[in-house]
């Protein structure tokens, strides 16, 4: 395993399909807790709030925990460098997707378009009585328990719960980058949930170099990562943007 920042750049640098799949240590520097680790969601909250039946049999006490969750700190958060690289690097076509764990909707943010939500998002929800989607908004939020504006009834967050499905396009989506990378960036991923995590596994065994950029090491660490990058995806990813300059063929 290798340790280089100037490898993993020429690697980018010279990859033919850029890959980058991410968890929730890329978004900590922008202030949204991991689920696992020192101080995290897991510590403080009941994975069983997000079992769906849990959240159907419960659903006026589950929804402001779920509020609590994510949706206050969501609100306020903004994207941080490691968000930027990636859009930097998509805009310039070097990127050719991201396919994400996270439903903070940081990667738009941060101007990332080819954004793949493997776990669905925090903008909107399905209502359970009209089937209509709804956008999330403020008004519906701070309703103690929302409920759908158009038939007053239950909304289901439209991210994946414990036991739902992959979002089958975002499946289908994600596991054609994945088979098609040759260069797959792996950044703030305890790599455990699955099927996510073993995305990263297809894309070694299809031959590609995995690079990963992590606090700590992960389940992947010694297993499948060709260069590990350890620190934070805020610092290190604009590290790499700098380093990967030198390998670019120079724009002018
Ligand atoms: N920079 C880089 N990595 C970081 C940082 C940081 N600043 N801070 C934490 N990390 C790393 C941790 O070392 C850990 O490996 O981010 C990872 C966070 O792990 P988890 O909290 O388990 O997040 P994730 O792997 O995305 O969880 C996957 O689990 O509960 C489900 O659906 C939920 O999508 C989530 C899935
Ligand atoms: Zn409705």
């Amino acid at each position: 395993m290798d340790y280089s920042l100037e490898e993993a750049a020429r690697r980018i640098a010279r990859a033919r399909h850029l890959v980058a799949f991410t968890g929730a240590g890329i978004s900590a520097e922008s202030g949204i807790p991991t689920f696992r680790g020192p101080g995290g969601i897991w510590d403080k909250y009941d994975p069983q709030v997000l079992e769906l039946d849990f959240f159907l049999r419960n659903y006026d006490r589950v929804w402001p925990v779920i509020k609590d969750m994510f949706y206050t700190v969501i609100h306020k958060a903004e994207p941080n460098p490691a968000h930027y690289t990636l859009a930097d690097w998509e805009k310039r076509g070097l990127l050719k997707a991201v396919i994400t764990q996270n439903i903070d909707n940081l990667h738009q943010k941060a101007g990332s378009r080819n954004v793949i939500e493997y776990h669905g998002n925090t903008r909107q929800a399905v209502c359970l009585d009209c089937g209509r989607t709804v956008p999330l908004t403020e008004e519906i939020l701070s309703q103690q328990v929302p409920r759908c504006p158009h038939c007053g009834g239950r909304l289901k967050p439209d991210f994946v719960f414990f036991g739902e499905p992959i979002p089958p396009e975002a499946a289908r989506k994600a596991l054609e980058h994945t088979l098609r990378s040759d260069v797959y960036l792996v950044i703030g991923t305890t790599g455990i949930i699955i099927p996510a995590s073993l995305l990263p596994y297809e894309a070694k065994r299809n031959g590609a170099t995995v690079i990963e950029v992590n606090l700590h090491p992960s389940e992947y660490t010694g297993k499948i990562t060709d260069i590990f990058l350890q620190g934070k995806a805020g610092e290190i990813l604009p590290a790499l943007a700098k380093e990967t300059e030198k390998f670019l063929p120079s724009s002018n």
